[in-house]
């Protein structure tokens, strides 16, 4: 029985969390994906430009995948009822898989539910108490539980000091296997990660890699392969790790992407793959198509690529601190400080100016670095963007901030 004194020390927990402007409230969207959504929250429905989905291609709602989506759901039902390995594979997960290995340029691919899953259950099934993990400080959530998930000795190096990654290398040489593990891009940030000089370092120390490429596939890089393709280390990274959650697409559903070997350890070993259902049939026939898609034409990166430039130059003219002014990436975080602030400014946005964007603050970032992260797409429209940033102006102005 749940006794009253636990229930009573989570509510001021959570009490704390309100005061302190770090409570993650959740508006419910009741339309598809996009630039436009309307949002109904405390009871009142609203119509917003939307600035905080990692929709970077726009293809949550694209009517032709949404289209043959639909056709799969038809031909192969709702999912799998069953784990890959004991009746849950379809041909359309072994189609997909080989498609998406082809446009990244490695020998195999296997599919998970989600990236979570897939870094969660990476490490363990890889590497054991004589090898080792160096990982960047700044790693996503769940490469940092994937890696607790494993026996293998943790070394960490904080995500942009190449010294700092070549000494904890060294210390790391005594182990069996080494394993660099990165982020591609830090999505707080928009930082891409150095992988030339990771690569250069991980091989220098007989090391392998491994980068969570989630916030890239799709959209970074030429042909949008990701960072190693943008980095120009194509061949020199061991192991991709992504989500279909963000460009791809945006349902549920992730992926790792190695040598043959390493695929084939992963679907006899990977926990999270062999005790739990995989991604939707839908999912893969979308996913099939989203990535002939992206083979076809470049332009939606390349409106994507534009779209940024314009709103950081616009930001950043108005005298916003804009972190990274010289960045790339769509995810654009307008820097605040404070926690409570951020949180005003985001609900203003919100409930006034019809902008959604989301404030974010520790625990996601360190504290007094609390800010809007806002997550351009290439759904967006210029006049989205106009309306965006007038609006950031407007409460900027009001709330003393520029
Ligand atoms: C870097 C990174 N890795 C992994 C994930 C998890 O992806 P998924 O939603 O597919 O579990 C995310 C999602 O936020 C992410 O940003």
């Amino acid at each position: 029985m749940i006794k009253t004194e636990f229930l009573n020390s989570i509510k001021s927990e959570l009490e704390t969390l309100h005061e302190a402007g770090l409570y993650k409230d959740e508006y419910e969207i009741v339309t598809s994906q996009s630039a436009n959504i309307d949002i109904f929250h405390r009871s009142t429905k609203k119509h917003v430009l939307n600035f905080c989905a990692n929709n970077y291609l726009g293809l949550a709602n694209n009517k032709n995948l949404v289209e043959i989506a639909k056709k799969s759901l038809d031909e192969y039902g709702l999912g799998t009822a069953s784990v890959r390995f004991i009746c849950g594979t379809f041909d359309l997960h072994k189609k997909f898989e080989k498609k998406l290995a082809e446009f990244l340029g490695f020998e195999d691919v296997i599919t998970f539910s989600s990236c979570f899953a897939a870094n969660g259950g990476v490490f363990a099934a890889l590497l054991d108490a004589e090898d080792a993990i160096i990982s960047a400080d700044l790693n996503h959530a769940s490469l940092i539980d994937g890696i607790r998930l494993s026996k293998a000795a943790r070394y960490f190096y904080k995500f942009d000091d190449m010294a700092d990654l070549e000494k904890k290398l060294q210390e790391a040489q005594k182990h069996r296997n080494r394993l660099v593990v990165t982020d591609g891009v830090f999505s707080m940030d928009g930082d891409i990660a150095d992988l030339k000089k990771i690569c250069d370092l991980a091989e220098k120390y007989d090391s392998m890699l491994l980068v969570d490429d989630s916030h890239a596939t799709g959209f970074i890089g030429a042909n949008g392969r990701g960072t190693f393709e943008a980095c120009g280390v194509e061949g020199r990274v061991d192991i991709i790790t992504s989500t279909l959650g963000k460009a791809l697409g945006g349902a549920g559903g992730g992926f790792i992407a190695s040598r043959k070997e390493i695929i084939e350890k992963l679907r006899n070993k990977s926990r999270p793959y062999l005790f739990s259902n995989n991604i939707l049939p839908a999912v893969a026939a979308a996913g099939i198509e989203i990535i002939d898609m992206i083979l076809a034409s470049k332009n939606l990166i390349k409106k994507l690529a534009d779209n940024t430039a314009y709103f950081r130059k616009k930001m950043v003219e108005a005298g916003f601190d804009v972190r990274d002014k010289n960045g790339v990436h769509p995810v654009v975080p307008v820097m605040l400080g404070d926690a409570l602030l951020a949180s005003k400014f985001a609900k203003i946005m919100i409930e006034e100016e019809g902008i959604y964007v989301i404030a974010f603050s520790f625990p996601v970032v360190p504290k007094g670095e609390a800010r809007i992260r806002v997550q351009i797409s290439a759904a967006h429209e210029k006049d989205h963007l106009d309306r965006a940033i007038a609006a950031f102006i407007k409460v900027g102005k009001k709330l003393k901030v520029i």
